[in-house]
């Protein structure tokens, strides 16, 4: 049996959480459809199986399913909420609406469990765990026991241990369920039984390998350098497969921040990789002429990098042999829209054009099951440097999507000099370690001011910092009062057409870290 876990996604909006608590535990794990076959199950030969929550309720027909022969595999299955229902409903217990509100549980609740149950050892009997379920198990399964409960809720947390089948209720992924990672931890190592072998040193050498295999030993790889994290560990990962056989080609499209494009250039000039920078704002600009919507705008700028890309490549001279590689990691993958759960946004790297992707022998993606902080790990295993490891992410389209409506040459050069003083002014203070991103966003919306002894009517600029490891959560940064007033002074006096600040303190969910 293999070392993976496999998690079943039935659309929980905390499923890529799930994968990285697995992956924090130093296992390896992919996030699936709930679609896939006991056959396919079978093939990819997973250790252990995660069932993720889901908006929908089991006993509905149009509720997502799973073949009941899926438990007759002698495969270990945990299930979170919706996964834990769907355990119960399909092995015949049931599960109905809560009649009384006390038996709907949302939010932090307070938890009791039997530590002698495997998925509970070594934690407290006692605890938090966070809640977000209105339906209710009336009947639990034929040998199933109660493992967990609630003052409201005597079955919250439910196993057959002989089987290897555990079910919680609540959402031992979420950093508000106290040791929730570490009942998750014993699924996989008390329960499932893994080793713990998925570390970055491993995929390293792996995906080192791999890639060896792929290129063979005459391919050339053209890599879509941006300059930001997920790119530079592609290019470092490459460079140590094939060597000078890689070619890294930048575009600048002109929604570059502050003096980007010389700063990438200059850092890749340092180090010994053929690197081609190509000034294509002009062409991206009257692309977006007039463009207003965000999803709009983000496969405009997909679609322009891709033709862009394939004409450098063309004077470059490739043939069917070469490779087309990019940094798209897992987020980048998952919130696109190839899950379960609903589309957040596209990201730039998964709207190339067919005929782009097809004047290639193919695409090399070996990051597209990575979260951003294993990129980062991978990076320094490769001997990045910290100031190409460490920065923080830019969006591939860039300062395009922190212009709200359309996008102007005028309106990138006002955002451009407030995002700067804004970045400049955190650099200089200690609470830069907290900003895990920091931007400046340019609104829409005009307001009245008055400087000097006139009336203004001019531009909202908003400043954004978010605090995250992953960022697929985030919480906005308690930046200093002195820090934001600084800031303020300085943008409204120093860049014109602005004349109202505002600060972002919203965390995601419910909003994300790009207002776009
Ligand atoms: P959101 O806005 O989805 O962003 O909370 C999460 C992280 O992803 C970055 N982001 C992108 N990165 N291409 C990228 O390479 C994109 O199209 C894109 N959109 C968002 C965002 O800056 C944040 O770090």
């Amino acid at each position: 049996m293999s070392q993976k876990i496999l998690i079943m996604d039935f659309g929980g909006q905390y499923n890529q959480l799930i994968a990285r608590r697995v992956r924090e535990c130093n296992v390896y794990c992919e996030i699936k459809s709930y679609r896939m076959t006991v056959e396919e199950i079978k093939a990819y030969d997973p250790m252990g199986i995660i069932f993720t929550g889901g908006p929908n309720s089991v006993y509905l027909e149009t509720s997502p399913h799973v073949d009941p022969a899926v438990f007759e595999l002698g495969i270990p299955i945990l299930g979170i909420c919706y996964g834990c229902q769907l355990m119960a409903h399909t092995l015949g217990g049931l599960v109905t609406e809560a009649q009384e509100d006390s038996a709907r549980e949302y939010g932090k609740t307070q938890t009791f469990f039997d530590t002698t149950c495997k998925l509970f050892k070594g934690i407290p009997a006692e605890g938090i765990t966070w809640m977000s379920h209105g339906d209710y198990m009336a009947k639990v399964p034929e040998g199933f026991s109660l493992v967990g409960r609630t003052d409201a809720c005597p079955n919250v947390a439910i196993a057959d241990e002989s089987r290897g089948f555990y079910g919680v209720q609540y959402h031992p992924e979420v950093n508000h369920t106290q040791h929730g990672t570490d009942m998750i931890r014993n699924f996989l190592y008390e329960v499932c039984g893994a080793k713990g072998e998925w570390t970055m040193g491993d995929f390293c050498a792996k995906a080192v390998a791999n890639l060896k295999e792929t290129i063979g030993p005459e391919g050339r790889v053209l890599l879509a350098l941006s300059g930001g994290v997920d790119s530079s560990v592609l290019a470092a990962l490459l460079a140590e497969a094939v060597g000078n056989r890689l070619t890294c080609v930048f575009v600048d499209h002109g929604c570059m921040r502050k003096n980007e494009g010389d700063e990438v250039e200059a850092a890749f000039s340092k180090w010994n990789v053929n690197f081609v920078r190509v000034n294509a704002e002009e062409r991206f600009l009257s692309k977006l002429k007039g463009v207003e919507d965000p999803q709009r705008k983000r496969q405009i700028i997909g679609a322009e990098f891709g033709y862009v890309f394939l004409d450098e490549a063309v004077k470059f001279g490739i043939t069917k042999s070469d490779f087309f590689a990019q940094g798209t990691i897992y987020p980048d993958v998952i919130e696109s829209g190839e899950g379960e759960a609903a589309v957040i946004k596209s990201h730039h790297n998964k709207l190339l054009p067919r005929e782009v992707i097809e004047q290639f022998k193919a695409v090399l993606e070996p990051l597209d099951h990575l979260f951003k902080d294993e990129i980062r790990l991978l990076g320094k295993e490769l001997g990045l440097p910290d100031y190409l490891v460490y920065r923080q992410p830019f969006p591939g389209p860039g300062l395009a999507i922190r212009i709200l409506g359309e996008v102007t040459k005028e309106k990138l050069d006002t955002l451009r000099e407030a995002d700067w003083i804004f970045r400049e002014e955190i650099g200089k203070h200690e609470c830069r370690k907290d900003c895990s991103q920091y931007f400046a966003v340019l609104t829409n919306a005009k307001s009245v001011g008055v400087m000097g002894d006139g009336r203004t009517y001019e531009n909202t600029l908003v400043l954004r910092s978010v605090t995250t490891s992953d960022f697929m959560t985030a919480e906005w940064t308690r930046i200093p009062y002195e820090v934001l007033d600084r800031v303020s002074v300085r943008i409204v006096n120093e860049v014109p057409h602005i004349n109202r600040i505002a600060y972002d303190i919203t965390s995601k969910p419910p909003a994300t870290v790009e207002w776009e």
